[in-house]
């Protein structure tokens, strides 16, 4: 854990993970559950304390990747003993344990030899994944923990299609691991895999209670925005409203500004709460003016 911040062994694209030390300065001194409707590959719940903890998220993938992990408590050396099995049976790079890349493929291809190395058996797996119905969790970590940015991408018929990366099974992964497994154990968690306006609307909020968002951003580009838009991101900000005039307290993540681009609706919801500026990086365009990306931290307390 590098300085006392864990890292998801998801490594979720648009993670937490580096402002979480930050965002985590604005949340109540105690929290009774935390509350999260978009939780990812749960880097702020990780690094967060609170008696218990609703974590959801729309995507089952990731939610039955918790689970699945979250299963293996007590069983971390069945889970790593299973995992290299796997990782043997396509004959991946497993650079933790020894490194397998011949030296003539690393001087002829000094920056993507993991990728030429793992290509074949990274598509056997992704092959296997696919036509065993999409079910095999382990083989999912493997196809995102070697594949290309470590995402879950799905094409237009939901198959997973992600092309290998040139990274592997490395000590990054494991440490990664053993923190989330050591984290997670202490934790109370729910997990659900509903809409947010499902999920928040199914809770009997209780005193001390807080509700920390990060959705995804109606003006940045990811694999997840495809699920988002101005009604979303509308019926959130309305959500947000009703839980202010129940006395529950909530955080939101968002960027206000990037490249050029401006969220004005949420920017000016925002005006009625506290603001916070995370990360803010003024590179200016040609009238040294425009904000690059501005991320913000919207409170109501
Ligand atoms: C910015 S990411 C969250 C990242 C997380 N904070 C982390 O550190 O890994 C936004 C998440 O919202 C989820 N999402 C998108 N639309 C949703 C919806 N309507 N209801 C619930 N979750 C949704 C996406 O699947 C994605 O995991």
């Amino acid at each position: 854990m590098k300085n006392g911040i864990a890292r998801s062994p998801l490594f979720y694209v648009g993670d937490k993970y580096k402002l979480v030390r930050e965002i985590r300065t604005h949340f109540p001194a105690h929290i009774n559950r935390l509350i999260e409707p978009f939780v990812g590959g749960g880097s702020v719940m990780m690094n967060v304390d609170a008696n218990g903890y609703l974590l959801n998220d729309i995507n089952s993938y990731v939610i039955n990747l918790h689970r699945m992990l979250q299963g293996y408590i007590g069983r971390e050396d069945e889970f790593m003993n299973e995992l290299y099995t796997i990782i043997d049976n396509y004959e991946l790079s497993l650079s933790l344990r020894s490194d397998v890349v011949p030296k003539n493929l690393k001087v002829a291809n000094p920056k993507t030899y993991y990728a030429r190395y793992n290509k074949a058996g990274y598509q056997r797996m992704k092959a296997d994944f696919i036509n065993g119905g999409q079910q095999d969790m382990q083989r999912l970590y493997l196809l995102l923990i070697y594949g290309f940015n470590h995402m879950l991408r799905f094409n237009g018929r939901g198959q997973f299609n992600l092309p290998v990366g040139n990274v592997d099974f490395n000590l990054n992964v494991q440490d990664a691991l053993t923190d989330y497994f050591q984290l997670v154990s202490q934790k109370q968690i729910e997990w659900h895999n509903e809409d947010y306006r499902q999920f928040l609307g199914n809770i009997n909020y209780q005193p001390e209670d807080l509700v920390y968002l990060d959705p995804p951003y109606l003006i940045t580009f990811s694999e997840y925005n495809k699920l988002w838009n101005a009604d979303t991101e509308c019926d959130l900000l309305s959500l947000l409203d009703n839980l202010n005039e129940h006395g529950i307290n909530f955080a939101i993540s968002n960027v206000t500004h990037y490249r050029g681009r401006t969220n004005t609706l949420f920017q000016e919801w925002s005006a009625q709460y506290h603001t916070h500026s995370i990360k803010s990086n003024y590179i200016s365009f040609n009238d040294n003016s425009i904000k690059q990306f501005s991320e913000v931290l919207v409170t109501n307390y």
